[in-house]
């Protein structure tokens, strides 16, 4: 005794949760937008819509410039420079470690686990 009516419907949205990660990533919304308590600066490195995207390629890309080809200077679109450093760079603007970082990351389920060896800025905890 099946409904069909209601098993298509069932299908339909089954197809659509699974395939949600793909299609939504289309739309450039990948991730939820959680209110996040932003540094009294300007600008970023680079500009938002890049730093939600990327940041984390970046950061790796830091760590590479940084440990395997011992470049500390980072040019970035605008041409200018910046010193390569997590805890200096990022950090110094960031200060907010718990209201920015990780708001996002805990209501998107990541957890970097960057900070067993680097420090966590403790202002404005
Ligand atoms: C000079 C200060 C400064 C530095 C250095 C800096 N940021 Fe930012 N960052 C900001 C500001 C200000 C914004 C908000 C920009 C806006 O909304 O236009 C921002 C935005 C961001 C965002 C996007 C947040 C959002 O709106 O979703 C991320 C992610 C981010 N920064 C990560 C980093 C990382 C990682 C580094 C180091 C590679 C870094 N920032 C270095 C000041 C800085
Ligand atoms: C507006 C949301 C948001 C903000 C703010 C944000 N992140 Fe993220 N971050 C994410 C998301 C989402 C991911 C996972 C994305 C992915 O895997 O593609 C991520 C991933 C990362 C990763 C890689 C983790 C891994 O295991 O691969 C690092 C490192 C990271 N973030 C560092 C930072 C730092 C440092 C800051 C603060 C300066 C910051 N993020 C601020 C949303 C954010
Ligand atoms: C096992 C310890 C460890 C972990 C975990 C770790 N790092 Fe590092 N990282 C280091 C060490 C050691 C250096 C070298 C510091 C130096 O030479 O200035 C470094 C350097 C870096 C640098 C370049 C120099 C600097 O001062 O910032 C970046 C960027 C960086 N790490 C980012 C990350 C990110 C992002 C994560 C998490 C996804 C991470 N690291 C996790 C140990 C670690």
């Amino acid at each position: 005794m099946y409904n069909k009516k209601a098993v298509c419907i069932g299908i339909v949205i089954l197809v659509a949760l699974l395939s949600s990660p793909f299609w939504v990533g289309l739309f450039g919304t990948d991730y939820k937008e959680t209110g996040v308590v932003k540094p009294n600066q300007d600008a970023c490195v680079e500009d938002a819509a890049f730093m939600r995207a990327q940041h984390m390629r970046l950061l790796n890309e830091w760590r590479d410039q940084a440990l395997r080809n011992e470049n500390r200077t980072y040019v970035a679109a605008n041409g200018k420079k910046w010193e390569i450093s997590l805890q200096n760079t990022c950090m110094k603007c960031h200060t907010n470690y718990a209201g920015f970082c990780q708001k996002c990351h805990l209501s998107n389920s990541v957890s970097p686990y960057c900070w067993t060896c680097h420090i966590i800025p403790t202002e404005g905890k």
